[in-house]
């Protein structure tokens, strides 16, 4: 068995400050609601937060344009209000870990502001005489002329996002300092941004054009020349002075490459967040907004590729929902009719899985997609250059519309629903974007009354996992690969093994248990007799001692 760690057993809340508790009733959300709100999510059965950046930040693209790494957004609060909900959460048993944005700073940041005068920091961001073809990530050219410098500048997301150069050592050395600065303040790791994106291929090439009309900048910037190289410099500077758990977000990145960052021996980061169950069949300004069918198969064979791949060598991140999915119950199952079973389902399958668990604020509850109409309703960047470009591209207004409510980030981002009172008991002001209607029967107050709640079964889920070796550290085996509507696997250690069976569907399924665990015992249901074929969204957890393979 592998070695045993407090962040492989360990569960993950998604914390998106500006959307989770209003301590001061200005609409946004703040550290000091955070603060108020530790015990719920201890009460989760989660050990780590994650928090979305709270730095100083002008907002361009919701705190991912960072212009001051050691100080925290004023309309979140201050560093004292920081110190109080880390020293808290230490005290109550509860790590955190900071979103780390080093890809590119904001525009705003002091380096890049000195680096456009073409003096001291002339070699902190990527400047060309010459643009190429690369197109952002959010809608138009990756290169912005400056009409200070006289030159183009890189941007792989917004023109208030430039990208620093990480081929400069100076560079490097200021943003390892910022994170043993981060280190000595006592916090437990970092979720890195983009950080497969940090080492770029030095000659800028021309990309291939893709359904945006840019060309992809994605090979010459994901998994780059030193990418690795710099991970582990970093490891070296860093990681190595603290105790620290570090995930990062894996854009390009396959199960084989996974290794490359997460092997432990390499000394470079801790897991990586996959993009290829998510990505399936999602529109994106690339492929000319048009969906792709989903398909389970194809689904179950994404988690497969990266159970087996890391199996004994690396270790996964497990999610379904962050800041940048929608709703995994409106995406995946069924937000109306089968809202409970399907959220109930979702969660068991992925988070029995082996590897770190990943909640997003809202998911305990079965948060849905919001029913956005208009785009005014939207606050992401992402989802505005994303219309703006739908319309100048010919899309019908109604389609365009339809493509943003499916993919926004919008979706994930509205306000935590603590109550079915005003505006959700998240603030008692206006909030900053409005809460999704449902709020009324979807909300912690409501769930905690509820002994069937998605929220009771999120804690009995968490629980049983914790408290298994089996569930924690067993080999994964997915079965019934090809079944269209099932989705099977079992978890094995030693002489035991748990059958996870579900039906991934709103048909009725048939499924004949497999011998070795017909006379086990069920741990876990989202039904609670048993009948001979799987309901809609059914999900049952079998563990049976004594397995013999
Ligand atoms: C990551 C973040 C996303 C952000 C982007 C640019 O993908 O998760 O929210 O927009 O990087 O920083
Ligand atoms: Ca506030």
């Amino acid at each position: 068995m592998e070695k045993r760690t407090w962040w492989k057993e360990g569960v993950v809340y998604q914390v998106y400050p500006r959307s989770f508790a209003d301590s001061n009733g200005d609409g946004i959300g703040d550290i000091p609601g955070i603060t108020e709100k530790l015990d719920y999510i201890k009460s989760l059965g989660a050990t780590i937060i994650w928090l979305n950046p709270c730095y100083k930040s002008p907002g361009d693209d919701n705190g991912y344009d960072i212009s001051d790494y050691q100080s925290i957004l004023p309309q979140f609060g201050t560093m004292e209000d920081f110190k109080t909900l880390l020293a808290k959460a230490h005290a109550m048993g509860l790590r955190i870990i900071m979103d780390l944005v080093v890809n590119h700073t904001s525009d705003e940041h002091p380096w890049f502001v000195e680096s456009r005068t073409g003096k001291d920091k002339k070699d902190w961001y990527i400047w060309r005489e010459k643009s190429n073809n690369w197109g952002a990530s959010f809608g138009g050219s990756a290169w912005e002329y400056d009409d200070e410098r006289k030159m183009y500048y890189l941007h792989c997301f917004s023109k208030k996002q430039p990208d620093l150069n990480w081929e400069n050592k100076n560079v490097r050395d200021a943003v390892y300092a910022m994170m043993n600065w981060w280190g000595e303040l006592g916090i437990d790791g970092f979720r890195m941004d983009v950080i497969t994106m940090i080492s770029k291929d030095q000659r800028f090439p021309d990309g291939q054009i893709d359904g945006s009309g840019y060309g992809a900048f994605s090979p010459f910037v994901q998994n780059g020349p030193r990418v690795h190289e710099f991970i582990h410099e970093m490891h070296e500077h860093v990681m190595k002075n603290f105790d620290m758990m570090c995930v990062g977000e894996g854009a390009g990145c396959d199960s084989e490459k996974a290794l490359l960052y997460t092997a432990p021996k390499r000394e470079e980061l801790d897991m990586v967040f996959t993009f290829d169950h998510v990505d399936i069949g999602k529109p994106s300004m690339a492929n000319g907004f048009q969906p792709g069918p989903f398909s389970l198969p194809a689904f179950k064979e994404a988690f497969a590729r990266w159970q087996d791949g890391l199996e004994g060598k690396g270790w996964n991140a497990l999610y379904l929902e962050n800041h940048d999915q929608v709703r995994s119950v409106s995406r995946y199952g069924n937000d109306r009719d089968y809202w409970k079973q399907s959220a109930k389902m979702l969660a068991t399958l992925l988070f029995l899985l082996k590897g770190t668990p990943y909640i997003f604020e809202g998911e305990e509850l079965g948060m849905t997609n919001y029913p956005f109409t208009s785009i005014e309703q939207t606050r992401d960047i992402a989802s505005k250059n994303g219309y703006a470009w739908a319309l100048a591209h010919q899309i019908p207004k109604e389609m365009a519309i339809g493509v943003i409510r499916q993919i926004a980030r919008d979706n994930s981002r509205t306000p935590m629903q603590w109550t079915g009172g005003k505006n959700a008991g998240f603030s008692t002001g206006e909030p900053w974007m409005a809460v999704n209607p449902n709020a009324s029967y979807i909300n912690v107050e409501a769930e905690e009354r509820d002994q069937d709640s998605i929220l009771h079964y999120y804690r009995d889920l968490l629980k049983l996992r914790k408290e298994s070796e089996t569930l924690l550290y067993g080999l994964f085996t997915l079965l019934e690969k090809d079944d269209p509507k099932l989705f099977v696997y079992t978890r094995t250690l030693h002489d035991e093994g748990y059958l996870i069976v579900a039906n991934f569907s709103q048909e009725e399924s048939a499924y004949t248990i497999p011998a070795c665990y017909r006379d086990g015992k069920t741990m876990l249901a989202n039904y609670r007799d048993e009948s001979a074929l799987l309901r809609p969204y059914e999900v049952r957890v079998i563990y049976k001692k004594g397995i013999t393979k």
